[in-house]
């Protein structure tokens, strides 16, 4: 969705960001404009910002009395609908400010799960974010919304279960009691599955980034044409996983997450730590940067801060998305040692996706080389295979009717093939090719301990 696309029909908000004095994290501008962010991120048409400095949150209304005149006012002048606090509000704060303001009030936890509810993607991410949505609303609930009549749905209220607000708290637990048994058994399925995966060393790539990066967009383009139909089961059941074949590597599993944001509340990421557990276990995180953004260094430390947070410790490929607006060129950059270590692409205009796949292809499975094959009549199930990989770059018929291939792939991954498919490597490489493929020294060093002292036997003595 565009961002343009937000503003649309959105509620009509006031933001309410406070400076509190000794408190950096509060004090940051960056807040401020994640706050915006995230109140667009959750359809809110922004109609004013008040700021204010106070020394200590007021037990009452969070702020003093004079500035909730303040916001009050401005309610009433602008016609807003909803006040929308950077901060965490205790229920009985919210219920006095919904009083004074005479309109609803959400705190940036409510707004965070707000956004959680819209993005929530999967059957489990939506029961988790309904949970969340619950407990959070729990305490909240008792009172009732009577005080602010007839206000159904809108930023805060709307879930994928859409709760009855009225609903009493006996009702509540049974409700969070079916949650947690219906979480239960999706995670058993959801962990069966990844077993499953795991025993066929099936690696999976997972796309993380802050909210906005791109992620999906680079997701269905990398999804695409190379969803097989036998994988439409595993699609349907977690609409964020997908089996595809990665050139040079074979079947890998993708899985899209749920966009970060600075700050992420303990709680939260609490709750949706089941959802971040593909993230834990991937074999490798593309870590997509909206690097049009002129927040890009602030949202990567974000990024890097929750997956710290959570302990994903899985090697990372920066990929700077939206390079059509930043005029870069699709290129690898590596660290030393010839690591990949990031990308510049553009996923929604399908820009540098063949310097994506090698990265991840040398990340995965070791940097590419040439070899040049010259095929035997019974190696048909080889030259498919390398076919399917999509790593055969030239094609051509020797003097005696043999298939010659060029091909460009990881060592590692030639040497898997070929023993695979029961090939020797001098039959079909070249000499110095195919040498590569006989670790000649560790051979002759195991003959050599193993018959430590007995020079007749050694290979390389003449
Ligand atoms: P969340 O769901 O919030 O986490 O976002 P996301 O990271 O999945 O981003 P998404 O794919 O929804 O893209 C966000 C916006 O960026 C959309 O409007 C996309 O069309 C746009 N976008 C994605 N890739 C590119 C790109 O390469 N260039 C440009 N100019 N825009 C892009």
């Amino acid at each position: 969705m565009h961002h343009s696309d937000r503003h649309q029909g959105g509620e009509k908000a006031i933001l309410v960001h406070c400076t509190i004095k000794g408190n950096e994290f509060l004090n940051n501008q960056n807040d401020l404009d994640e706050f915006r962010l995230l109140a667009i991120s959750a359809d809110a048409e922004i109609l004013g910002e008040i700021t204010g400095t106070m020394n200590k949150p007021s037990a009452k209304l969070f702020v003093g009395t004079g500035k909730a005149d303040e916001i009050a006012q401005k309610v009433a002048e602008l016609g807003a609908e909803i006040v929308l606090f950077n901060h965490t509000l205790t229920p009985s704060q919210e219920r006095n400010l919904e009083k004074v303001l005479q309109c609803k009030v959400i705190d940036r936890m409510g707004l965070i799960l707000d956004i959680f509810a819209k993005r929530a993607r999967t059957y489990e991410g939506k029961l988790q974010v309904e949970l969340a949505q619950l407990t959070h609303l729990s305490s909240r609930l008792v009172r009732g919304y009577a005080h602010l009549g007839q206000q159904k749905g809108g930023i805060g209220l709307r879930g994928p279960g859409e709760t009855q607000l009225e609903t009493d708290r006996r009702l509540l637990q049974i409700r969070v009691n079916q949650l947690k048994a219906k979480l239960d058994k999706v995670k058993k399925t959801r962990l069966q599955g990844r077993a499953k995966r795991q025993k066929s060393e099936v690696p999976t790539i997972s796309l993380v980034g802050y909210t906005n990066a791109g992620k999906s967009t680079l997701f269905n383009l990398l999804a695409d044409d190379k969803i097989y139909a036998a994988d439409q089961l595993f699609a349907t059941l977690d609409p964020t996983l997908r089996q595809v074949k990665w050139a040079g590597v074979g079947n890998v599993v993708l899985a899209d997450t749920v966009g970060f944001v600075q700050n992420l509340p303990h709680e939260l990421v609490e709750s949706f730590h089941a959802t971040l557990e593909e993230t834990l276990e991937a074999d490798l995180l593309l870590h997509v940067i909206d690097s049009s953004s002129p927040e890009m260094h602030e949202q990567i430390d974000a990024v890097n801060g929750v997956l710290a947070q959570i302990g994903a410790t899985a090697p990372v490929l920066l990929v700077h998305n939206k390079i059509d607006r930043t005029h870069e060129n699709p290129t690898i950059h590596y660290k030393d040692k010839g690591v990949p270590s990031r990308v510049y692409v553009s996923a929604r205009e399908n820009l540098g996706m063949d310097k994506l796949s090698q990265a991840v292809q040398e990340l995965l499975v070791g940097g590419l080389s040439k070899f040049h094959l010259t095929l035997p009549y019974h190696a048909g199930q080889l030259k498919n295979t390398l076919h399917e990989l999509g790593v055969i770059v030239q094609s051509e018929y020797d003097e005696t009717g043999h298939e010659m291939l060029t091909v460009c792939l990881a060592k590692d991954k030639l040497k898997e093939l070929l023993g695979k498919h029961h090939l020797d490597a001098f039959d079909i490489l070249p000499p110095h090719e195919a040498s590569q493929f006989l670790p000649v020294l560790e051979e002759f060093e195991k003959v050599d301990v193993k018959f430590d002292g007995d020079e007749n036997l050694d290979p390389f003595c003449h």
